[in-house]
């Protein structure tokens, strides 16, 4: 299949370019560069041995979308641009919205018009309600979103659901991620972080390689088992995976269907302090700080639905989420640019 993937020079896009080309697909990326460096397609060959076609523009830039299907036979999308830093959202909500949204319906416009209705959208476990109890399953509640980044993927899913609502050929997976970290074990591929890292896992590492001084612990009196917060921490390879089964799923069924990419376990911030150290034997000098504010006490995914319809699970463990990240962070210690 011929897979347009938009945001695939990003994060998740290119180890999920990966593990499409693995599994015999064909990845056509467009992305307009605003958060990642195109030389991580580069290194997708380095990996793969094949060269992935770049499209450099807007995913909102109707004409780029419509020679893009002039000159490619696309199949299905995965839909991965966007922005993501919860921050930022807050300060320039408008430009989130703007980016988000409007990228979503330009896509979902060529496409129909060309006739190709299969889509795969990067949603968040975000869009969960914060007074779920856990684990949460894909008819948890959703909404009351504590940011506008959140509701971009609240009302992502939406948009996608009316269209597959509407006309019955289309056939929709929308994908909750929990929390994507580690890189492809090669080392060559990775998470790049702009300037100061929001996430744990790169603040982590950050600190490791004496980047950053030392990690703040954000609240040591949540309710679990040491008093920092739990998270379900996803390797970026498992999550790839889970978009080559998404792309399966897509060829078979029309309609929606929303699934969790999480492993079911929950980690907290200590846990993955320790992990990370035992795991590289470097040290991560960290201090307890106040509670970030907005964050849950816990979250993690039932990750049921998946494995039994998707016939997807995670692979990769804790130990492996650590060694990966480090071997990305110490190989690359400025990501892609070197
Ligand atoms: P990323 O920033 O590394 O990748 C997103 C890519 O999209 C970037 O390469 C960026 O340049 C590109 N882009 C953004 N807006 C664009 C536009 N209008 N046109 C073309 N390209 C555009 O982020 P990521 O971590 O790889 O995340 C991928 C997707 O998954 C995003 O939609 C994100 O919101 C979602 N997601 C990420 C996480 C996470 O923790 N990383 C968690 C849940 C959901
Ligand atoms: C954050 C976003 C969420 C997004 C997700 C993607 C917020 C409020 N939520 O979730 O929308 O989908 O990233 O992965 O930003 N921590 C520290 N010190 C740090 C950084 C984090 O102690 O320097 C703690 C946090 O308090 C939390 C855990 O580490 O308990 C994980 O934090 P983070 O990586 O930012 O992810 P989320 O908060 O789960």
């Amino acid at each position: 299949m011929n897979v347009l993937v938009t945001g695939g020079a990003g994060y998740i896009g290119s180890h999920t370019c990966v593990e499409l080309i693995h599994a015999g697909h064909t990845p056509i990326v467009i992305d307009n560069l605003r958060n990642s460096n195109p030389k991580s397609l580069d290194r997708v060959r380095e990996i793969t041995g094949q060269t992935v076609a770049l499209y450099e523009g807007d995913v909102r830039d109707e004409a780029l979308l419509e020679r893009i299907f002039d000159e490619n036979e696309i199949h299905c999308a995965i839909h991965f641009a966007g922005l993501k830093a919860v921050g930022e959202s807050c300060a320039i909500p408008l430009e989130y919205y703007q980016n988000n949204l409007c990228s979503t319906m330009t896509l979902c416009k060529v496409m129909g018009k060309r006739g190709v209705k299969g889509i795969i959208f990067s949603s968040s476990a975000t869009v969960y309600s914060g007074d779920n109890e856990m684990p949460l399953r894909e008819n948890s509640r959703t909404g009351n979103c504590t940011n506008p980044y959140g509701w971009t993927k609240y009302m992502g899913e939406q948009i996608l659901r009316d269209i597959a609502k509407a006309d019955p050929q289309w056939s929709v997976v929308l994908l909750r991620y929990f929390n994507p970290v580690g890189a492809h074990e090669s080392g060559k591929i990775g998470e790049h972080p702009n300037g100061i890292p929001n996430n744990l896992m790169p603040y982590i590492s950050q600190t490791a390689i004496g980047k950053r001084e030392k990690l703040s612990v954000f609240g040591n009196d949540y309710a679990t088992h040491d008093g920092t917060g739990v998270r379900d921490y996803i390797h970026v390879v498992d999550l790839a995976r889970g978009h080559v089964a998404a792309v399966n799923y897509l060829c078979e069924h029309k309609g929606e269907a929303v699934f969790n990419l999480g492993t079911g376990t929950g980690y907290s911030v200590l846990d993955m302090v320790k992990a990370f150290e035992t795991a590289n034997g470097v040290k991560v000098p960290y201090v307890i700080a106040p509670r970030r504010p907005g964050d849950l006490d816990t979250c993690y995914a039932d990750p049921a639905k998946s494995a039994q319809i998707l016939g997807w699970t995670a692979k990769h463990d804790q130990n492996d989420m650590c060694r990966d990240t480090w071997n990305w962070q110490s190989q690359n210690p400025n990501g892609f640019d070197d």
